[in-house]
């Protein structure tokens, strides 16, 4: 994929076991087969947990599908005694092509930090892995700085030393529009995403500001999709609930502008 093919990504969150995902990648696939969908147009990307993904890197491959998949998460560390961790290295080895780091339940359950985050998109360019950094304001956040101050301020310490040609996404999530069934408008994800654009432009290079594709994730469904997508700094989405449901995620692929 180059420049800015939009990309509708699928975190499963701790939902579907290997069984579940076996089921739900091949009724996925055949049913995006069935509507002529041209991965060209729009790349579609997994984030299954952890378990999954030896089960959906051997069924992609034997099947030949032009789904791509990736972590919820990785280490900071490449290797060593960090009981539970899961390295990027491993996830290189399993083919996958992405990595979600920094999504607002990390940073909430497990107390991600900014500096956290860094480290792990760090570890996933270490690895050749693209890192979807995820970034958000809450609602208080919201009140209290008005919509880009934090999720810009975010960004910038997660690019801290990250090459200016290197390949990332970048997902604008609002912590209040994530499982609330409110969505942000398009035009809240529009400025916000048009603010971490300009920051792309500052931090890392022009070029990279035009190549790097930012989504919006917060409630997404078949139903206000193309919405975000006709802003012109959105170029995809993150979605969670709304993954989970096959039909409903084949039609938010087949999104018509
Ligand atoms: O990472 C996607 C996510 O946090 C959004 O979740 O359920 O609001 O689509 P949901």
């Amino acid at each position: 994929v180059t420049d800015r093919t939009p990309l509708i990504a699928g975190n499963w969150k701790m939902n579907l076991d290997h069984l579940q995902a076996i089921a739900f990648v091949q009724k996925l696939a055949w049913t995006l087969k069935d509507a002529g969908h041209d991965y060209r147009d729009t790349e579609v990307a997994l984030f299954p947990p952890f378990t999954d993904l030896r089960s959906v890197q051997t069924l992609v491959a034997a099947d030949k599908y032009d789904l791509v998949y990736g972590g919820q998460d990785l280490s900071a560390q490449d290797s060593g005694a960090y009981t539970g961790e899961i390295s990027g290295a491993f996830l290189a080895a399993l083919d996958a092509k992405y990595v979600i780091i920094g999504h607002s339940e990390r940073r909430s359950y497990h107390n991600e930090t900014d500096e956290v985050v860094a480290a792990k998109v760090k570890a996933a360019l270490r690895h050749g892995l693209v890192p979807v950094i995820c970034v958000g304001e809450t609602a208080e956040d919201l009140e209290k700085h008005g919509p880009s101050a934090v999720p810009v301020g975010q960004l910038r310490v997660a690019l801290e030393g990250v090459p200016a040609d290197a390949d990332i996404v970048v997902a604008y999530e609002p912590v209040w529009a994530i499982g609330s069934g409110q969505a942000a408008t398009p035009e809240q994800a529009q400025q916000v995403a048009g603010a971490l654009r300009a920051l792309l432009g500052e931090l890392l290079s022009a070029d990279a500001a035009a190549a790097t594709r930012i989504l919006y994730g917060g409630s997404v469904k078949a139903n206000n999709i193309a919405g975000f997508l006709r802003e012109p700094d959105v170029d995809g989405a993150l979605v969670g609930g709304a993954s989970l449901d096959l039909a409903e995620f084949a039609s938010i692929v087949r999104f018509k502008k």
